[in-house]
């Protein structure tokens, strides 16, 4: 495991970025795995910035979502289909068609997962999974107590989890309870991963995630056992590492 920790969050979306650009240069039919949350958003924003200055290309390139609610269609706001349309899909020349977010509308969710996860082997698998982490441990919507060999499936979200994703919504209410998440298997058969964290509220699970017992209690604890996982954090998420 590699860790770089760095000033802020404009330099965690920076560096977070550069890992993500060398990928797509290196290898212009890359893979992606791709996060949503409020993490990510500035390492879309320098993505974006890259393909406008000509440095990456999106032409090729396929991406696969962790996660989305389910029971919430594409064009709602809340959307993580929406989501990446407005942060990075509408922004750069991805082939839509190249473009895969579980459909939390799917008439048989037990079929659309199992369908993920071969379009997934079908590519050749993840090249690269960006991550953000939950104040509870969850990487994707892997909530504490999941066992480690799950594939993509239905999760339900945990109290925490609602309660922090409440912010995006209207009222707690609106928060859905449940959605299709990639599988703690899924991610972990990823070739690298790069998790990103910021803020003092991330402290406490990041110094866990590095550092505590690999248990499901904090799922992103299995990413130890992950060959080439780099955790990209600023100040104050790695204030608890010294
Ligand atoms: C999002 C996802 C979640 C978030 C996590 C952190 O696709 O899978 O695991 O990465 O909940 O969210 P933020 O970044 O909003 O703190």
């Amino acid at each position: 495991m590699k860790i770089i920790c760095v000033n802020d969050y404009d330099d965690m979306s920076k560096k977070s970025a550069d890992i993500v650009v060398s990928q797509i240069i290196l290898n212009p039919e890359s893979v992606l795995g791709l996060a949503t949350g409020s993490t990510p958003i500035g390492m879309y924003k320098q993505l974006v910035k890259a393909y406008e200055d000509g440095h990456i290309d999106f032409e090729k390139i396929t991406t696969f979502n962790l996660d989305e609610y389910f029971n919430i269609d594409k064009t709602n706001k809340q959307s993580y289909y929406y989501y990446m349309k407005k942060n990075l899909f509408e922004k750069v020349n991805i082939n839509m068609e190249n473009i895969n977010i579980p459909n939390g509308m799917a008439d048989n969710i037990d079929e659309e997962c199992l369908e993920y996860e071969k379009k997934i082997r079908d590519k050749g698998g993840v090249d690269i999974q960006v991550l953000g982490i939950g104040r509870n441990g969850h990487i994707g919507f892997n909530e504490p107590d999941i066992k480690f060999e799950a594939l993509t499936h239905m999760v339900k979200l945990d109290e925490q989890t609602i309660k922090d994703n409440s912010r995006f919504f209207d009222s707690i209410d609106e928060v859905p309870t449940t959605a299709i998440s990639m599988g703690i298997k899924t991610i972990m058969r990823a070739k690298k991963i790069v998790l990103l964290a910021s803020g003092k509220e991330k402290a406490e699970c990041i110094y866990e995630a590095i550092y505590g017992n690999i248990t499901p209690n904090l799922p992103a604890s299995v990413l130890q056992l992950h060959p080439d996982v780099i955790f990209v954090i600023d100040k104050q998420a790695g204030s608890k590492l010294n």
